[in-house]
């Protein structure tokens, strides 16, 4: 077992990673302040894991509530579900909430535990490579609203983060890509010798080895720790860096409908138009750009965005979190490796959209 630190001073808290951790009560009981722990899971994921769970709970008085699977339910309306639970079952503010299960699941219980009596204890376990590598670690939570993703939210870390790499091996190979999309993400941004890595490693990822799983893992949650560690509250355009191809990324998702790709799918073509844009800034290569796209090509993500008219995104993206005095501002490479925060100008950020468009896929 791996254990990583994310340190925020009063609020840091660790991540372990391993296999097989998700039953070891241990790791758990040590992030349970009183009796009563609320576990938060999907129709999906509860049927192959909650019993494991629920037995590491040892005498803590535990009920549970289970989410319809998908991104269409990470709303409010689905969100009041676990405060029915909570509610119900009279938990008071020395309860916890634990999360099991992907990004959806995370991100609706950290929310909810923010606002349960203004703020109640809450753990990850995280079930898809996304949550591990990503939505787990660093706190932030929320919900979708139709005209936005992820624009309804708060700031609340969690006690502990439990990865139990084990639980990889019931994720479809379709979500196995789209987490692998926020892996490259850290390449990309940050950490170049990663990105290498990755390069010469996919194969093995991709094939699910579990020794090149876990250093994956590993290495993502080291560069996200750091990251959040610098900026806890997206305050100084350090966090923000974790967003690159979100903005292009949220449109898709939002313009589809939530679920029709996947967020990592979003991400990656997302990636793959934020490298274009830097092109036609001058700050990559021609060749860099086909270097982003061979590695997501390598890990089987798409690399043409949805045809979606140039409008349309630029509508989608006018309500990113981002935007600043009504400038959209976006997360581009100067290098492979070293992302900033900038703003673009509109003629090439319209190319970039219409080179998208004109090549996209049918709808
Ligand atoms: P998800 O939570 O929808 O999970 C993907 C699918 O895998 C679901 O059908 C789920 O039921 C299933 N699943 C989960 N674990 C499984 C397992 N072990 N075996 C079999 N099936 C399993 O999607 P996701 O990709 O995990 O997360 C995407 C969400 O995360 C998006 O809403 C995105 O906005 C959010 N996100 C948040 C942050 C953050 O910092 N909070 C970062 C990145 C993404
Ligand atoms: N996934 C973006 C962030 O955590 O800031």
């Amino acid at each position: 077992m791996h254990t990583l630190d994310v340190a925020l001073g009063a609020r840091s808290y660790p991540i372990h990673i391993g296999a097989g951790l998700l039953g070891q009560a241990g790791l758990l009981q040590p992030h349970i302040r009183g009796k009563q722990v609320l576990i938060v899971s999907n129709t999906t994921v509860a049927p192959l894991y909650l019993d494991r769970l629920r037995a590491a709970l040892g005498d803590s008085v535990v009920a549970e509530c289970i989410l319809p699977d998908g991104e269409a339910y990470k709303d409010l309306a689905h969100l009041d579900l676990i405060f029915t639970a909570l509610l119900k079952h009279r938990f008071n503010r020395d309860c916890t909430l634990i999360a099991l299960g992907g990004g959806v699941v995370g991100d609706m219980t950290g929310f909810a535990a923010a606002a349960y009596q203004r703020g109640v204890d809450f753990i990850q376990i995280p079930t898809t490579l996304l949550a591990q590598v990503d939505s787990s670690v660093g706190g932030k939570t929320g919900v979708n609203h139709a005209l936005g993703k992820n624009m309804i939210g708060a700031f609340k870390q969690p006690n502990v983060v439990i990865i139990d790499t084990d639980v990889l091996g019931t994720l479809p190979d379709r979500e196995l890509r789209a987490g692998i999309a926020e892996v490259i993400k850290y390449g990309l941004i940050r950490d170049l010798p990663f990105l290498e890595w990755l390069e010469a490693s996919m194969t093995a990822l991709v094939a699910r080895d579990p020794v090149a799983l876990a250093d994956a893992i590993r290495r993502s949650c080291e560069n996200k720790a750091a990251v959040v560690a610098a900026d806890e509250l997206e305050q100084n355009d350090v966090r923000a860096l974790l967003n690159l191809g979100h903005t292009f990324g949220h449109a898709i998702e939002t313009s589809m409908g939530y679920g029709v790709w996947l967020h990592g799918e979003a991400v990656a073509t997302g990636m793959l138009m934020a490298a274009d844009l830097s092109m036609r800034l001058g700050w990559l290569s021609a060749s860099d750009v086909q270097r982003t796209r061979g590695i997501l090509l390598q890990a089987g993500l798409p690399v043409l965005p949805p045809q979606m008219s140039a409008d349309e995104y630029l509508d989608h993206m006018s309500v990113d979190k981002k935007v600043k005095d009504g400038q959209l501002r976006l997360v581009l490479l100067k290098h492979l490796g070293e992302a900033v925060v900038s703003t673009a100008p509109a003629v090439l950020l319209r190319e970039t959209l219409q080179a998208g468009a004109a090549l996209g896929v049918p709808r």
